[in-house]
């Protein structure tokens, strides 16, 4: 059985408690023996995308040592999350279910020292740097995920404006090379965020795309975030034609059982708050899925309940909300619930295939 951990929405820099309530499932999750193989986070890491905000996020998710797979939500802004974020963590040495590596929680590694997956990775902000115009958005010597795959290939120079961003910055993971060829190259002289505006535009950043690759399990992930316009955040998801080709090649080329994860729901779950703000044109990320029958379970996010439906034919689970709970309109809770206690999900894959799910109020 692989247990795959799942909470969302932490909006980070939001609520006061944000933080804490992020911190508790954590804590819940390090606490659990043998821990869950992997983690995913849904998105809307951060309220606002701020750079400190990011910061603040990395601190709490990084006490999670074993495979990880971190998505952008409509809250979230692509160049300060590429900057502090890893999102696609792969492996499973030594933190492989039952092994017991890792104890019974002590242990804390700090950024840029752990050694997951391939034990060769190093990983941290400390060689990136991001928003004069003159930092190289991608360490030259970083390397993540399954010891493979390059995150950036040392050349490339984000404000740079004379070599294409798509090209070696994509491969996430393996597969995801194919994405490249649809990026654009970064205009010149053009900085993704700007100081004094909260809502700094995504410009050309590519969509964050990757798989995460575990002993028998693996996790696609998708970026469904709408660039703002105008500095305004745009709150329902898209899926451009690079992306579902992407997903279809990524899917194709692994058949082992898979958790296709992005932030929007794809389909109505009866929350009116969320009914304008899902998922737009779900019915070609559906025809893609209806092309993979290896593909398990849709993992969302966004929605902030814990919560389950049908997409695609097979189950659609949202990772419950960690900063806040949204409610149906006729419960007498107000539409974000902001007293109840942030919730999880953890997605038990059987060995015969089955999928259970259970939800923690913590
Ligand atoms: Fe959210």
């Amino acid at each position: 059985m692989i247990t795959l951990a799942h909470l969302s929405d932490t909006h980070v820099g939001g609520p006061p408690d944000a933080r804490s309530r992020a911190e508790r499932l954590v804590d819940h999750l390090l606490a659990m023996e043998p821990r869950p193989d992997a983690l995913l986070v849904s998105g809307d890491i951060a309220d606002h995308g701020r750079p400190e905000e990011y910061d603040e996020a990395v601190a709490v998710l990084d006490r999670w040592p074993g495979p990880r797979l971190v998505l952008t939500g409509n809250h979230d802004v692509r160049a300060p999350f590429r900057a502090a974020i890893e999102p696609f963590r792969s492996g499973t040495q030594p933190f492989a279910s039952g092994t017991g590596s890792f104890g019974s929680g002590t242990e804390s590694f700090a950024s840029g020292t752990e050694p997951i997956a391939s034990g060769t990775q190093s990983i941290g902000s400390g060689t990136e740097s991001f928003g004069s115009g003159t930092e190289s958005f991608a360490s030259g010597t970083q390397s993540f995920g399954s010891g493979t795959e390059s995150f950036g290939s040392g050349t490339e120079s984000f404000a740079s404006g004379t070599e294409s961003f798509g090209s070696g910055i994509e491969p996430f993971a393996s597969g995801a090379e194919s994405f490249a060829a649809a990026t654009e190259p970064f205009p010149s002289g053009t900085e993704p965020f700007s100081a004094g505006t909260d809502r700094f535009q995504n410009g050309t950043i590519p969509p964050v795309v990757g798989a995460v690759e575990l002993d028998g399990l693996r996790l696609v992930g998708l970026d469904s975030l709408v660039d703002a316009v105008d500095g305004v955040r745009q709150d329902h998801g898209e899926l451009d034609d690079d992306q579902l080709a992407w997903l279809d090649a990524s899917l194709a080329e692994d058949d082992r059982p898979t958790f296709v994860c992005l932030h929007h729901p794809p389909v109505d779950i009866g929350l009116e708050l969320m009914a304008p703000i899902l998922l737009r044109e779900p019915e070609r990320l559906e025809d893609v899925l209806r092309r993979h029958p290896h593909v398990v379970a849709t993992l969302v996010g966004h929605a902030h309940t814990a919560g389950a439906t049908t997409f695609a034919g097979r189950p659609l689970l949202v990772g419950g909300g960690s900063a806040s709970t949204v409610t149906l309109d006729a419960e007498p809770l107000g539409r974000i619930w902001q007293d109840a206690p942030p919730t999880l999900a953890l997605h038990l894959l059987h060995d015969d295939g089955r999928l259970t799910t259970h939800w923690r109020a913590l």
